[in-house]
Order: C-alpha cells, then structure tokens, then sequence
C-alpha cells in the first residue's frame, strides 16, 4: 500500500466517523471520496444526492453518469485518472443546499484530502463548490471554463451536471469546457493519460 492510500484510509476511517454537524443525524453513509490516490485532477462538487447517500460514492446518480460520459470523452475516469470529492460529505435533507455552517464545519475533511493528493487541477462542479474554493462572487454561467490560479493550483469552475440536465442546451458549452481541461492537462500534468 502506498504512503498516500494508508493516510486516505486513516482519514477515510475518521470521516465515516464525524459527528460535527446536524448532517450526521439523516445520513445512511458518509460519502468521502472516490478516485485513485496519484490523481493530478481533482473534482469537487456541492454535496451527495439521493443516489449518493445510498451507495455512499459521489456522482453515481443521472447527474453522475453524465458526468462520467463527459469524462470519459477526454481520457478521465474516476478509476483510473482523477479523484472526486463534495463539500459536504453528508447529504442535506431533501437535497437542499448545504448551510455555510455546514460547509464551514465539513471543508477540513476536503482541506485533508487536497493536502494528501497535491492536485496540479482542480475543476468546481456549480456554483456552490466554485463560490466555496475559488472566490465567493463567482458567477458560474459568466466564468465556467475558465481557469483561477490560487496558490500555484489551477481551479476551474464548470457547470454542474444537474444543471446540464435539466438544461440540455448547455451541453455544447460544458462540453468545451472539458475540452480546454484535456489541453491544460496535457500541459501541465505528468501522467494523467499514463
Ligand atoms: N451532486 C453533487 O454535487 N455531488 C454529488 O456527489 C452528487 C450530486
């Protein structure tokens, strides 16, 4: 076992465990992470759904396989090249948005795994990822696909694939958003088609 997947399954254990905030009283699981641990990628969205909260993995409902469609058609797969992570960790109930007091107690589990894994990319999936990790004014259908450098990591916001779901129209320009992600990963990363 590698140094970075024993610190994830430390974390992982503690995390399954966290007691912090109202989320952990309606929760069937924890949904931590789910990736390889030498991803150079990493994406980040708002909180589980439904799906998510059953199976205990994020993005597994509609919104997931389309994300993961969209994924695939540039080389990116959850299993083999990219680690996938929410703000919140615990569903909120009926799906509503996750509280600032509920994202402000759950992002040290995020901050953890971003400090384990190093990501050179890291892509906001909507708005309520993008206004909690790049800049808290960020107007999401203005600035999708464009990149934010903070602190030598690239950060790019997209559309949430929820989002894209219930707006089909807006396919086309997710779409080339993942594009301009495939360019800057043949950039700048070292082996993320390896
Ligand atoms: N929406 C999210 O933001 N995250 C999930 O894991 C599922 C749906």
């Amino acid at each position: 076992m590698s140094e970075k997947n024993e610190e994830f399954q430390k974390l992982k254990e503690e995390c399954l465990a966290c007691r912090s905030c109202g989320l952990c009283e309606t929760r069937n699981n924890v949904v931590f992470g789910v990736g390889v641990d030498n991803a150079e990628v990493m994406l980040i969205g708002e909180g589980p759904g439904e799906n998510e909260d059953l199976r205990g993995e994020p993005f597994v409902g509609r919104g997931g396989q389309l994300l993961d469609k969209m994924l695939a058609a540039v080389d990116l797969d959850r299993h083999k090249n990219i680690y996938i992570a929410n703000i919140v960790k615990c569903r909120p109930p009926k799906n509503r948005d996750p509280l600032p007091e509920e994202q402000q107690q759950c992002i040290r589990w995020l901050r953890s795994q971003f400090k384990i894994l190093k990501p050179k990319i890291i892509v906001c999936l909507g708005r309520i990822a993008a206004a909690k990790i790049i800049k808290p004014d960020i107007k999401i259908m203005k600035e999708h696909g464009q990149f934010f450098e903070k602190n030598g990591v690239l950060m790019m916001p997209i559309l949430h694939p929820a989002a894209l779901l219930r707006n089909p129209n807006n396919k086309p320009a997710a779409f080339e958003d993942f594009l301009k992600l495939q360019e800057k990963i043949k950039e700048i990363c070292d082996h993320t088609y390896d």
